[in-house]
């Protein structure tokens, strides 16, 4: 990354990522990898917005000319109150994760949803039309996640989260949203209806943040779950979760969430730039950090 800032002028474009902590967050690699490779005159930085200040961020990326901004936790849902334009998924979806500077214009977008969609694609071989999916979490990235298999026609999809109530409030919001898709929330603690739920299950998704370094995986009776279904992990920090390693011993397929973290910082590369991601250069920055 040397050559990116001894190449800074007053033309260079600055891109980056709002979050709260944003230390850990691996997009500043990926991104000024790309740019490196592309010959772009742009750099991405990482900015540590605490939620108070939100606003005024928001308002900064117009004042400041930032030319693209990427959005992370806990600010996804509250950026939207300070954007001109909304895209259809983000809106869906209730979330933004990237951020577009048109001439002062500022359009809201969520890759996630199709960066999901294109991890269970080229990871695990899978696509959500007419199957039954099993969504374990209900925050910003369950939303992402919901989005992408409402939006691709899934039959039937339980959210199952620790706290319930937050569970049915998404799964009431998706409901009226996408009337053919069956949602349904369940309580993380029922673990008899958990297995019925498993048994009848093409894909699971781990969109909760258990499982994360330092925290211990969700407990799930894998075994349920048929021979040909498969898993998806949000979590990319370690790149192999407990559930993965699990589903992995049972003989499913089973994949991290760093290529839904490539995809989702491809597409936003791309809406930023016009140009299409150098997706190679990108995955090596990301396989070059720190693996635990
Ligand atoms: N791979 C990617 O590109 C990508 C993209 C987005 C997010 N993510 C990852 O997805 C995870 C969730 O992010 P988020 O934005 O949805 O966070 P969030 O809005 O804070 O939601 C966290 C969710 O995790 C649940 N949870 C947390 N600890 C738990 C535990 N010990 N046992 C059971 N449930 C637990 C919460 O349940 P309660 O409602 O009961 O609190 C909630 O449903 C994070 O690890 C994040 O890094 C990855």
């Amino acid at each position: 990354m040397m050559g990116a800032v001894l190449n800074i002028k007053a033309t260079t474009k600055v891109y980056g990522i709002f979050g709260h902590p944003v230390n850990h967050s691996l997009s500043p690699e990926m991104h000024n990898a790309a740019f490196q490779a592309l010959r772009l005159d742009c750099v991405y930085l990482a900015f540590d917005i605490h939620p108070k200040d939100i606003e005024s961020a928001a308002r900064a990326i117009r004042s400041m000319g930032i030319s693209g901004i990427n959005v992370t936790i806990p600010h996804k849902e509250s950026i939207t109150f300070f954007l001109d334009e909304i895209s259809p998924e983000a809106s869906l979806t209730g979330a933004v994760n990237t951020v577009k500077n048109m001439d002062g214009k500022l359009t809201g977008y969520n890759t996630d949803v199709s960066g999901f969609l294109r991890a269970i694609k080229e990871d695990l071989g899978f696509h959500p039309k007419g199957l039954s999916a099993a969504v374990v979490g209900a925050g910003g990235a369950a939303r992402a996640v919901l989005s992408s298999l409402c939006m691709n026609e899934a039959h039937q999809i339980y959210v199952i989260n620790r706290t319930l109530d937050k569970a049915k409030r998404l799964a009431s919001e998706f409901k009226k949203g996408f009337k053919d898709t069956m949602v349904q929330a369940v309580s993380l603690d029922d673990k008899d209806e958990i297995k019925g739920i498993l048994s009848g299950s093409s894909l699971l998704v781990n969109a909760t943040s258990a499982g994360m370094k330092g925290a211990l995986s969700i407990e799930l009776p894998l075994e349920s779950l048929p021979k040909d279904a498969v898993v998806y992990d949000l979590v990319y920090d370690p790149r192999e979760t407990g559930l993965i390693k699990a589903s992995r011993e049972l003989g499913l397929k089973a994949s991290g969430g760093m290529s839904m973290l490539l995809y989702q910082g491809a597409e936003s590369f791309e809406i930023w730039t016009g140009k299409e991601a150098p997706i190679g250069v990108m995955k090596k920055a990301l396989d070059s950090t720190t693996p635990t």
